[in-house]
């Protein structure tokens, strides 16, 4: 089976296609925090959504395009206002940021009913990771030679934090978020945010 990004392929892009799928499709507006060079804001766009991205790194914002804009921001302190969009995402950036500050901040700016998805990764931590290793060196071995591995140009950090750090952080900012390990070394956090009582 082709993947939709074939010709772009990287641990990221590989699940970007799950989280666009997850989106409500009555969604419109939607957030990428820490975008890079916009991939995935140009995925996500679509006739009647407003597309934001934004990251630290000045140098890698693309300009704005047909229904998306990009800011410089930091994840850790967004210049929107409570309850802007309908959906946020984050791709591997809460290791670059104070976790909870990060999960605080994308929450606040996220709409009551929003969904919020969180793509990030861990510290290996022995032996109960193995097999996890094992699905996903298995995963980039099938998938490395059906596809274009890309880099994009983008900051990429090692993570100093846990699989457990972004977990435990999840679970205590976000209640009733899911947490879920993925192939390639990644991790989902999904939460909906619950409309006021
Ligand atoms: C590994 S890249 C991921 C880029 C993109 N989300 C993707 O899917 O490929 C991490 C990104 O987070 C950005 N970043 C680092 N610290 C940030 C912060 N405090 N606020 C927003 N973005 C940040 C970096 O500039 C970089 O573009």
């Amino acid at each position: 089976m082709s993947h939709p990004f074939r010709e772009r392929w990287n641990h990221n892009s590989h699940h970007y296609p799950r989280l666009r799928d997850a989106v409500p499709a009555t969604a419109r507006s939607h957030l990428d925090v820490g975008c890079g060079e916009g991939t995935l804001c140009r995925y996500v766009a679509r006739p009647g959504v407003a597309v934001t991205g934004v990251d630290v790194d000045a140098e890698v914002l693309p300009r704005d395009d047909d229904g998306i804009t990009y800011t410089v921001a930091s994840a850790e302190d967004l210049p929107f206002d409570d309850g802007s969009f309908d959906a946020v995402t984050l791709v591997m950036v809460l290791h670059h940021v104070d976790a909870r500050r990060g999960l605080t901040e994308a929450a606040r700016v996220l709409a009551p009913g929003g969904l919020l998805q969180v793509l990030g990764t861990g510290r290996f931590r022995g032996l109960r990771d193995v097999p996890f290793e094992v699905r996903d060196v298995l995963t980039h071995q099938v998938m490395s030679r059906r596809t274009v591995p890309w880099e994009p140009p983008t900051t990429r950090l090692a993570p100093e934090s846990s699989w457990d750090d972004a977990r435990s952080a999840a679970r205590d900012v976000l209640p009733g978020s899911t947490y879920r390990r993925l192939a390639l070394w990644r991790y989902l956090v999904s939460w909906t945010k619950p409309a006021p009582a």
